[in-house]
């Protein structure tokens, strides 16, 4: 197993490019089941969610091909037979799985699919996306773990609400709708970018979808696609850790690749805490920030503040001057950092989905735990701050999400490297 090693208190300057967005590109990914026409997807984050899925492709028999060095994936499943069977070693390590069941089961009028389990930050049901699918007409029956679904003449559009918000629930429903027959109405839906984002692309493959409300969507199906070349949206979470970094330990650190009016809600927390940044529509350049407030806040769906930033915003929240509050609205069980933070000299108190975190002088390197995608990162954000040495374990979590996090650190300054037991 590997571990990453900082050396801390090294102050960072340079320029950071943001890779395209994984959440967008997993559903992307695989909506492309739904088409037998060419398909070239630009701006690939080769994380190994993304690799996972293109290998979940593969297995089900789609012609891939994945172009590492130019960032692109080339698609062409004309005259491919496709297996309709999700097996358990994809979704185990890569929940996002789940987001072939729609489009299988629309396509080829069955599907089975591995039922995905919970994780470490919560026992994340699939339910939201079986209801919708069978609103849809689709029977599902769930069996030796996985989930049986059938659809022997194709799914059929119809009126959905959502019993709340789900963001894989929604790209499910929105492939499969696309290949439905009839018009298919989603409402109480999520839009975070990276939907538009599969929207974007959808649209572009020939799919007629329309947003007909803030949560509502309304797609009319088709089974004709046409060849298509898109490039994928950058990743919000990714920009938000680097401006994170950045007022952390940042002399002055430029991201480029990214759309401000994407980040609007957390540069608009930022702000509040006192963050010194310049903003242009493509990229910002951040400063070390060093009068930093205390502030309170909520995770929510978008546009509201991400969860998947939330263990990032809470390292910062150590160096503000005072009290901070977060309310984790969408996970049951997403503080495993917590504790290791603690271990580094934090002082953060839980309770419940509320945590308060207190000001620290500074904190310590310390050996830690890595839990999850987000966790990971954040014992990296601490690392980078604290006196001495951190040796951060488990890094394969952070390999799922984050591309080339050490290379884009390194060039900047830090002093981060990955060795082998
Ligand atoms: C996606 C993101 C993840 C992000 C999350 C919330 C991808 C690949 N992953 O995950 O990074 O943290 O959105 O922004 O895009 N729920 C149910 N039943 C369901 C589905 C969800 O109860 O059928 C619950 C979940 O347990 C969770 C909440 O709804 O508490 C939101 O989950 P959801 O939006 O579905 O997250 P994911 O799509 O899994």
């Amino acid at each position: 197993m590997q571990k990453l090693i900082i050396k801390g208190k090294k102050s960072l300057t340079g320029t950071v490019k943001i890779s395209g967005s994984k959440n967008a590109t997993l559903p992307i990914l695989a909506s492309t089941i739904l088409s037998n026409n060419k398909i070239t997807i630009k701006n690939v984050p080769f994380v190994k969610d993304v690799i996972t899925m293109s290998e979940l492709l593969k297995y089900l028999g789609s012609d891939i091909k994945l172009n590492f060095k130019k960032k692109k994936i080339f698609i062409n499943n004309n005259k491919k037979s496709f297996k309709t069977l999700a097996p358990y070693n994809f979704v185990k390590t890569m929940r996002a799985g789940i987001i072939v069941l729609g489009p299988l089961l629309s396509k080829f009028g069955k599907a089975r699919v591995s039922l995905p389990g919970g994780c470490a930050i919560g026992t994340r049901p699939v339910d939201i996306h079986l209801f919708g699918l069978k609103k849809l007409g689709a029977k599902i029956k769930i069996k030796d773990g996985y989930i049986h679904a059938e659809a022997t003449n194709g799914l059929f559009g119809n009126k959905i609400k959502l019993p709340s918000i789900s963001v894989g629930a929604t790209e499910n429903l929105i492939i499969a709708a696309t290949y439905a027959y009839g018009t298919t109405l989603i409402k109480n839906c999520a839009c975070e970018p990276e939907i538009k984002d599969l929207i974007n692309f959808l649209k572009k493959m020939g799919a007629n979808i329309k947003w007909t409300g803030k949560r509502e969507i309304k797609v009319i199906g088709t089974q004709n696609f046409n060849a298509v070349n898109y490039s994928v949206m950058f990743d919000r979470i990714e920009a938000g850790t680097f401006i994170i970094a950045g007022a952390l330990v940042g002399k002055k650190i430029k991201i480029t690749n990214i759309d401000t009016n994407i980040l609007k809600k957390e540069l608009d927390i930022l702000k509040k805490m006192g963050l010194k940044f310049k903003t242009q529509k493509n990229k910002i350049i951040i400063f070390y920030s060093k009068n930093i407030k205390p502030v309170s806040i909520k995770t929510e769906a978008y546009p509201g503040f991400p969860t998947d930033l939330q263990a990032q915003i809470m390292v910062l929240m150590t160096k503000a001057n005072g009290v901070s509050k977060i309310k984790e609205n969408i996970f049951e069980n997403r503080f495993m950092h917590v504790p290791e933070l603690n271990r580094m000299g934090a002082k953060i108190k839980v309770s419940g989905n509320l945590s308060t975190i207190n000001f620290s002088e500074e904190l310590n390197g310390a050996e830690v735990m890595a839990t999850d995608l987000r966790a990971s990162v954040s014992l990296v954000l601490a690392g980078l701050i604290a006196k001495n040495r951190t040796i951060i374990n488990r890094v394969y979590h952070l390999d799922r999400g984050y591309e080339n996090l050490e290379k884009k650190l390194r060039n900047c300054g830090a002093k981060i490297t990955r060795v082998n037991n």
